[in-house]
């Protein structure tokens, strides 16, 4: 079994599996290398062979446990044809969300448009570099996808006045999604993912009062969908205020934390395996903090299932040793 089957399905606390979001990024000379040459992000991430090359990046340079395709999660979005672009210092940019183009595109049209996506992912999965390690794919939760495709931009620390206004709007967006997030996790799957990751960037962002309709309901559809493909599904609802509410009711193969989340809290609220946790700035200190703060995050969770990842995507000021060094930290544990 893989190192993060064994701690996913076996509840293994022996070993600690390490795999980084954003591990192929811009913190790696090559990736820059790469993205010199591509500057729309949305076509390199359709170019199945630099996206399948930049992916195995970090898996060339360091001891990793998987990879995580490189893609992006507003790849859904624009198989809606909502409008997405990557602007150079500012982030994603959305076009109008427009519900008459979104409802007429069906499976074999969305499946086209982002094809490249699972070629790449395919080829990833039958590198030998990948052998005994997973592939992980993945998506963005529904309402972290809403936030995006009515926001149209990253909303930073909160969604703009009238979010919520047009309530028939958001509930057909988030059933259009329900809908092809399923189709692009099994398309990943069936092209060789072998873990799928919910991403919920944006689950901080809400009221208590509206977790049951935005988050709880919809990924708990995807997680049950994940499951009955016999996938493993690893959940990251960042920032939410109750993780332990969050497992109970989305019920999540593993849970991904954040940085502003307590370990020892969480390890004595939550039974399934966690993930994550450290501070991406962490890196950019030095190498005697770097092993304090990494040697924190594996006692404390020394006797749960644990696999070691950031609390966010590395940040792309990281030294690439400082990368290296957390790894070999956590291998020598
Ligand atoms: O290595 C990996 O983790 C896989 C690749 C990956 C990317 N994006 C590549 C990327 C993954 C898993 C994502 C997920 C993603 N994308 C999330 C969820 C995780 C999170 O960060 O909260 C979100 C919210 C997005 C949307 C997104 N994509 C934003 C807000 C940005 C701009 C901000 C930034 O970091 O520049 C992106 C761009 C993006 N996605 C980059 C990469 C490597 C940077 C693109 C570049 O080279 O300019």
């Amino acid at each position: 079994m893989t190192p993060l089957y064994e701690v996913i399905k076996s509840k293994n606390t022996k070993i600690n599996p390490i795999w980084i979001m954003r591990q192929a990024g811009r913190y790696l000379p090559e990736f820059r290398e790469i993205r010199k040459e591509n500057p729309d992000f949305i076509s390199l991430c359709l170019n199945e062979e630099l996206s399948s090359e930049i992916t195995i990046q970090p898996l060339k340079r360091f001891d990793l446990d998987a990879a995580i395709i490189f893609s992006d999660i507003l790849m859904l979005p624009y198989g809606l044809n909502q409008k997405v672009n990557f602007e150079k210092g500012f982030g994603p940019k959305l076009g109008e969300p427009n519900i008459d183009v979104m409802s007429k595109i069906d499976e074999i049209d969305f499946v086209q448009k982002i094809y490249p996506v699972y070629k790449a992912i395919k080829k990833v999965s039958n590198n030998n570099i990948t052998k005994n390690k997973n592939t992980i794919g993945f998506v963005g939760a529904p309402w972290t996808l809403l936030v995006y495709m009515i926001n149209q931009q990253s909303p930073k620390k909160s969604l703009k006045k009238d979010f919520f206004k047009d309530e028939y709007l958001i509930n057909r967006i988030l059933l259009i999604l329900e809908k092809f997030l399923k189709i692009h996790i099994k398309n990943q799957i069936d092209n060789g993912a072998t873990i799928i990751q919910i991403f919920d960037s944006w689950a901080g962002l809400l009221k208590e009062k509206d977790l049951p309709n935005y988050i709880y309901s919809p990924t708990l559809k995807l997680v049950d969908y994940v499951k009955s493909l016999n996938i493993p599904v690893i959940c990251f609802p960042r920032e939410i205020k109750n993780y332990k509410e969050y497992c109970e009711i989305v019920k999540p193969d593993a849970v991904s934390i954040d940085y502003n989340t307590d370990p020892k809290e969480i390890l004595n609220s939550i039974k399934i395996p966690i993930q994550g946790g450290l501070d991406p700035k962490i890196l950019l200190s030095d190498k005697e903090t770097l092993k304090k703060e990494v040697n924190k995050y594996l006692d404390i969770f020394k006797d749960h299932p644990y696999i070691f990842n950031l609390g966010h995507g590395v940040l792309p000021e990281t030294d690439p040793n400082m990368f290296e060094y957390m790894v070999n930290t956590v291998k020598n544990y």
